[in-house]
């Protein structure tokens, strides 16, 4: 027997599919924003693309920096310029450091030598080149970052420390040599599996120190022209500082360094420090000179002091 639906629940349950219809309007058009906002993203070219074939490729560099002029906002902070006329020069070889207050620009000021941005005024110079017109990968393999937080992997001691590197056929006495120069390879031997040990998600089987003595050994096995180090030891306690530190030291002979430095202490031997203000250089010298100076460094160089005392 045919079963007849009145028509009156027809409707009622048309009415009702087209309400549910009309609840989920707003979340449809929320998706077709997201999806407009992420083809958007999708073509976008970058400013700065790491792939790119162009430029030219330095064979070798001598580790000449020069900042000339400088001037540079964050796109998403368009109103606030840092740096703002910086100025700065690093011979091959020297070790230089960065100190200021925080938020003055020293790390914008080695992103921007890294060319992950460009300036918008002024020019960064390598051996005398613009470095926009080498090609960017290139120019980045010449350089190599420690920064306060290393980027350690799922997998073995010897993987993390190669990761650092595209070449291929490395010797086992290089990678020995790289631990030794930074300071953890007396560790790593101290290891049941050595070299092959497993360190965990994001290397949470190392300490602090050790996490970052791996990433140094991982830098160094770039043979990198220059190394820029960001507050690569501030997080450590004043022990691990003067392990890290004195790897660091190692580290420096035959290459250009560059350190942005908390603690003061760390950078007494540096060949010159530039005091950053508001995103310029307001001073320049050695420990000692500018101790004499009497002025911005000696107050930050106070400032530490008491504070440490307190
Ligand atoms: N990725 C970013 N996007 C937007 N603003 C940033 C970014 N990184 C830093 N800044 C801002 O740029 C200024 C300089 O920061 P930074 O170079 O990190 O200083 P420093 O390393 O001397 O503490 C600060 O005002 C900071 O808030
Ligand atoms: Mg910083």
């Amino acid at each position: 027997m045919v079963q007849h639906v009145p028509i009156f629940s027809v409707l009622a349950l048309s009415l009702e599919s087209a309400g549910t219809m009309f609840a989920y309007a707003p979340d449809l058009a929320k998706a077709r924003h997201g999806a407009a906002k992420l083809k958007a993203l999708f073509d976008r070219k970058p400013e700065i693309d790491s792939w790119s074939q162009d430029g030219t490729k330095a064979q070798s560099i001598e580790g000449h920096v020069e900042f000339r002029d400088v001037h540079f906002r964050y796109p998403t902070r368009p109103t606030q310029p840092v740096p703002r006329g910086l100025n700065l020069q690093v011979k091959p070889k020297q070790y230089v450091a960065f100190v200021g207050a925080s938020g003055c620009g020293k790390s914008t000021a080695i992103i921007l030598l890294e060319r992950f941005y460009d300036p918008l005024v002024g020019g960064i110079f390598v051996d005398g080149t613009e470095i926009s017109s080498f090609n960017v990968n290139d120019y980045r393999s010449h350089l190599a970052l420690v920064n306060q937080e290393p980027t350690l992997y799922r997998g073995t001691i010897r993987e993390n420390i190669l990761l650092g590197t595209d070449r291929d056929n490395i010797a086992e006495e290089e990678i020995v040599r790289c631990c030794k120069d930074a300071n953890i390879y007396d560790f790593i031997i101290s290891l049941p599996s050595g070299m092959d040990t497993l360190i965990g998600s994001k290397g949470c089987m190392l300490l602090g120190g050790q996490k970052q003595r791996v990433a140094i050994a991982r830098a160094l096995l770039r043979r990198p022209k220059v190394l820029l180090l960001d507050e690569a030891t501030s997080a450590l306690d004043s022990e691990c500082e003067k392990a890290v530190q004195e790897a660091l030291n190692a580290a420096a002979r035959g290459c250009t360094k560059i350190a942005v430095a908390h603690r003061l202490s760390t950078i007494k031997n540096a060949d010159m420090i530039y005091v950053f203000h508001q995103g310029r250089v307001v001073e320049s010298g050695t420990h000692d000179g500018l101790m004499e100076m009497k002025s911005a460094y000696f107050e930050l160089a106070n400032l530490q002091s008491s504070s440490k005392a307190q």
